[in-house]
């Protein structure tokens, strides 16, 4: 699909076909596009849990202040992120060279390590990134999604057992969209939205 046609076409869908399956091969096509999304240092802080389950989507509805597009959709993801992902620089710059590794892998370490808010936003910022990836590569092959923060996140981390250095950035819904979505809602002017230089400068115009 044209990328301009891709960028018109992905909405936040919230209405789902719920007999439709997506096969795990169909899944992971998405996926090997997912993981190509970037991230600082290359530490890929995200891990998406992909839930199929019936019993565990109806959990998983209750948590998400009863939003039926996640018991609805094919698979709801919860896109997670990972705080200590720093830890990981070794493994993830193994295959480069070894006056790089030596140079890189303490930096990183020294930049994250005791810095609480730095990892969080990171993970933060990856999942998310890795997020909008799956948003476009599943419009792409003709599937809806949807964004969610509407849910409890200590309920969804003990349902999905996530671990401590692990936390819910936001869930994802994935499917064969049931209504068209409502037109798209107001979007502010690029304008407002690009400032040249400084925050007080004048906006953007053509
Ligand atoms: C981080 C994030 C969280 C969102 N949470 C929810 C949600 O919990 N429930 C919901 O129905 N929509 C949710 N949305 C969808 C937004 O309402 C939607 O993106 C926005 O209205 C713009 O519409 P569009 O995505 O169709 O262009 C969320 C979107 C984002 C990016």
């Amino acid at each position: 699909m044209e990328f301009s046609q891709l960028i018109q076409e992905r909405r936040s869908v919230k209405s789902y076909q719920p007999d439709k399956e997506i096969s795990d091969a169909e899944l992971k096509a998405l996926f090997e596009a997912v993981k190509l999304s970037p991230s600082s240092f290359n530490l890929q802080h995200w891990t998406f849990v992909a839930v199929q389950d019936p019993e565990l989507k109806k959990q998983l509805r209750e948590a998400a202040w009863g939003q039926p597009q996640v018991e609805e959709s094919s698979v709801t993801f919860v896109v997670c992120g990972k705080l200590d992902a720093y830890k990981d620089a070794a493994r993830i710059y193994k295959e480069t060279p070894k006056e790089i590794q030596d140079k890189v892998v303490p930096m990183i370490t020294n930049f994250y390590e005791g810095n609480g808010q730095l990892q969080r936003d990171e993970a933060v910022r990856s999942a998310s990134l890795a997020a909008m990836t799956l948003m476009y590569a599943a419009r792409d092959k003709g599937y809806s999604t949807g964004p969610m923060i509407g849910f409890d996140p200590e309920a969804v981390s003990k349902l999905l057992k996530l671990t401590p250095n692990t936390i819910p950035v936001m869930m994802m819904v994935l499917g064969h969209q049931k209504d068209a979505p409502r037109p798209r809602a107001y979007r502010r002017p690029v304008e407002e939205i690009v400032k040249l230089n400084t925050l007080d400068g004048p906006g953007l115009t053509d």
